[in-house]
């Protein structure tokens, strides 16, 4: 059986809303928008409590939590946005990538209720919704654009025309930045989830005390690696048995943040610079890193690049950015259909996009 509505549709109603469902890991989330773009509201039920005695996400709590709360979460977000289910004329929920269990409630949530309601059920990719929440707190944010997503999962560099059309340019090799983040607080034992904990120590850190390694490629590589980082602090650990005082946690989290800020700036820089773009958005989970913003910013404004970050309730995992994303397609007329199914691995094929023109963009040099 088909979705009811096929083909684009008018969407400039400001009365009818778009319902949008997000549970690809640890945060269930529901956000209702206008289908003009304006969010009314954005519910993000954090799951941090139950995975944090495990230094990590365990997929099949995760999957159980999503279970237990996505209907009081749906119904939050509803209230919130004063609508009822009548108000709501599309339903858009994150097929992948992400956990497969986790996946699977939201997804089969969104498509119950799409299909009780007789809307058009839009698949959402989970980077997707990041990069469309690059243009949420800055709708005149040039289309023509490099992308970098910097999340739990993901370190992916990319040029972009809109937040669904995009050529990857560089990806990390290893580790995503988040995980590295993740991975140092789990050795200098701070606990779950890492990123916030090292952003707040490092702020009574120096990030001098110790050169980490800074893992940068070929002069034009747009990869990413950020194993041997970990590993570097891994050996530093095992070869000072007495690290563990307040001061020196402070400066190996200031030292550790410092080379993965330098890294994501120096490389998406370069992608600017390499694209001959002049805008620049960073999304994902890390981009709520406060020195990441802070550097970024000076580098954008030293370099005339117009830089966008999200508001920080953007950054993380939530469902304001699978509204966005989702709204596009309802835009575009692209709707899911009744059998489709959640994909943990689902990838973004490249769209053709111009390639590269080196330098038409005089930058000052960067590294
Ligand atoms: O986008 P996100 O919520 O989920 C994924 O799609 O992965 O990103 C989560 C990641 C985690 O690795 C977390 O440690 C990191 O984002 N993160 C941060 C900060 N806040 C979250 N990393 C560095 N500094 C932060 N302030
Ligand atoms: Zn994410």
């Amino acid at each position: 059986m088909h979705p009811p509505v096929s083909g684009p549709v008018n969407a400039s109603s400001a009365e009818s809303r778009l319902l949008a469902i997000e549970s690809s890991c640890d945060e269930t989330a529901a956000a209702v928008i206008d289908l003009t773009g304006t969010l009314l509201a954005n519910i993000v039920s954090s799951q941090v409590e139950i995975h944090a005695p495990y230094g990590g996400v365990v997929p099949e709590l995760a999957a159980r939590r999503h279970v237990e709360t996505i209907d009081g979460v749906v119904r939050r977000a509803l209230d919130t946005a004063s609508c009822t289910w009548q108000d709501i004329r599309a339903i858009a929920t994150t097929q992948g990538p992400g956990l497969a269990g986790a996946l699977l409630v939201g997804l089969n949530y969104g498509k119950a209720c799409a299909y009780a309601l007789q809307v058009p059920l839009l698949l959402v990719n989970h980077l997707h919704g990041h990069m469309a929440s690059a243009w949420m707190g800055a709708p005149d944010f040039p289309k023509d654009a490099v992308v970098l997503v910097v999340s739990g999962g993901h370190t992916h560099l990319y040029r972009v025309a809109g937040p669904t059309r995009h050529r990857l340019l560089g990806r990390t090799l290893d580790d995503a930045a988040g995980e590295a983040f993740d991975k140092a607080a789990k050795l200098l034992e701070l606990g779950y989830p890492g990123g916030p904990m090292i952003d707040q120590l490092a702020k009574q850190g120096r990030p001098t005390t110790l050169r980490f390694p800074r893992s940068l490629g070929r002069r034009d590589s747009l990869d990413f690696s950020f194993s041997g980082l970990k590993t570097a602090l891994l050996y530093y650990l095992r070869d000072h048995p007495q690290w563990n005082t307040p001061e020196l946690i402070a400066d190996l989290a200031a030292s550790y943040q410092e080379a993965i800020v330098d890294v994501l700036v120096t490389k998406a820089l370069r992608a600017v610079r390499q694209e001959g773009v002049s805008a620049l958005a960073v999304v994902g989970g890390v981009s709520a890193n406060s020195r990441l913003r802070a550097r970024l910013a000076a580098e954008a404004s030293t370099h005339g690049i117009r830089l966008s970050m999200p508001p920080m309730a953007l950054c993380t995992d939530n469902a304001a950015m699978i509204a966005a994303a989702g709204l596009e397609a309802y835009r575009n007329g692209t709707f899911g259909t009744w059998d489709a199914e959640s994909a943990a691995d689902l990838t973004m094929p490249d769209a053709s996009l111009p390639s590269t023109t080196r330098a038409t963009v005089s930058l000052s040099p960067v590294r």
